[in-house]
């Protein structure tokens, strides 16, 4: 297969405004105690349309859960702007979905799995809150497991409640920071199958970061590469391979390959 062979043919709707859009944006920490600084990531620019999975690859500390937390509106960027439907992200914005690089400091070791999943809800009457918990859990495979606590859960049930918990209030936008990276690797394919199909079912628009190449071919409509840190996108690469998609036959197909190959290759050149 030839490079070009490997553009979209997908045609975006330029007439729809992108669901996000990111212009600019520029993350330093400041140094302490009179340290030097960190640009954690340097003049990032790019969109998702509704509807899209898009899945933002870069090696380990290149920046993506800075960015992430800028995009949700927990961390200010220095520069730049983040737009969510047409509004600037200025603090957590509703509509917002976010699973967190680490489940175990996200859950609440004190609360029963359901009351962890109701913390997303907290708007809602108390009837309407038990309810869409229990359709949270029910989707990610885990309605009998409500009364438990989340360490008498394994990792991947665990990470199973964060997700329960982000798509509760049905977000419009789902993020998540490397939601499969501590689990084992079997717990993490039925989890990526697990998360695609939901997103098929929910119809919310999908943004998730990683540092495994495959994992981003496998979910993606496109991959956004990023470079080292301070990450800037080296490349946004349009994934056509068929949906649903297997871990088996897809990964095997020669089309997913070449995808590696290409991304591999663009991650060793910056
Ligand atoms: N609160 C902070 N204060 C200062 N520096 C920080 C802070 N958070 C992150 N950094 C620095 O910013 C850079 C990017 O970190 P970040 O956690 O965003 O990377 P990452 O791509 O998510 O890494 P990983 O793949 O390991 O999850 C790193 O050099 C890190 O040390
Ligand atoms: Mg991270």
């Amino acid at each position: 297969m030839t490079e070009s062979s490997l553009a979209s043919t997908a045609t975006p709707d330029r007439d729809v405004p992108p669901l996000l859009s990111v212009s600019g944006v520029r993350k330093t920490y400041a140094g302490t105690g009179g340290g030097a600084s960190t640009v954690a990531i340097d003049d990032l620019t790019f969109t998702v349309d509704k509807g899209e999975f898009v899945v933002i690859v870069g090696p380990s500390g290149c920046g993506k859960t800075t960015l992430l937390r800028c995009l949700s509106g927990l961390l200010a960027p220095t520069s730049g702007t983040v737009e969510f439907d047409g509004r600037t992200v200025a603090g957590v914005q509703a509509g917002l979905g976010v699973v967190f690089q680490e489940y175990t400091r996200s859950l609440m070791p004190w609360l029963s799995v359901r009351a962890n999943v109701e913390l997303g809800l907290h708007r809602l009457p108390k009837a309407e809150r038990r309810e869409q918990a229990e359709r949270s859990l029910r989707h990610v495979g885990l309605v009998e497991f409500g009364d438990r606590y989340p360490w008498q859960l394994s990792g991947g049930m665990q990470q199973r409640v964060a997700i329960a918990r982000a798509i509760s209030a049905d977000p419009r936008l789902l993020m998540m920071d490397e939601p499969f990276a501590s689990v084992d690797a079997q717990t993490r394919t039925s989890l990526e199958s697990m998360v695609l199909d939901l997103w098929v079912e929910a119809g919310w628009t999908g943004l998730l970061v990683t540092h495994d190449i495959d994992e981003a071919i496998f979910m993606a409509d496109r991959v956004l590469v990023l470079s080292q840190r301070p990450s800037r996108v080296i490349e946004a690469i349009d994934i056509v391979l068929d949906r649903p998609r297997d871990q088996l036959e897809t990964r095997a197909s020669p089309e997913f390959q070449e995808y590696r190959r290409r991304i591999t290759a663009l991650i060793g050149q910056h």
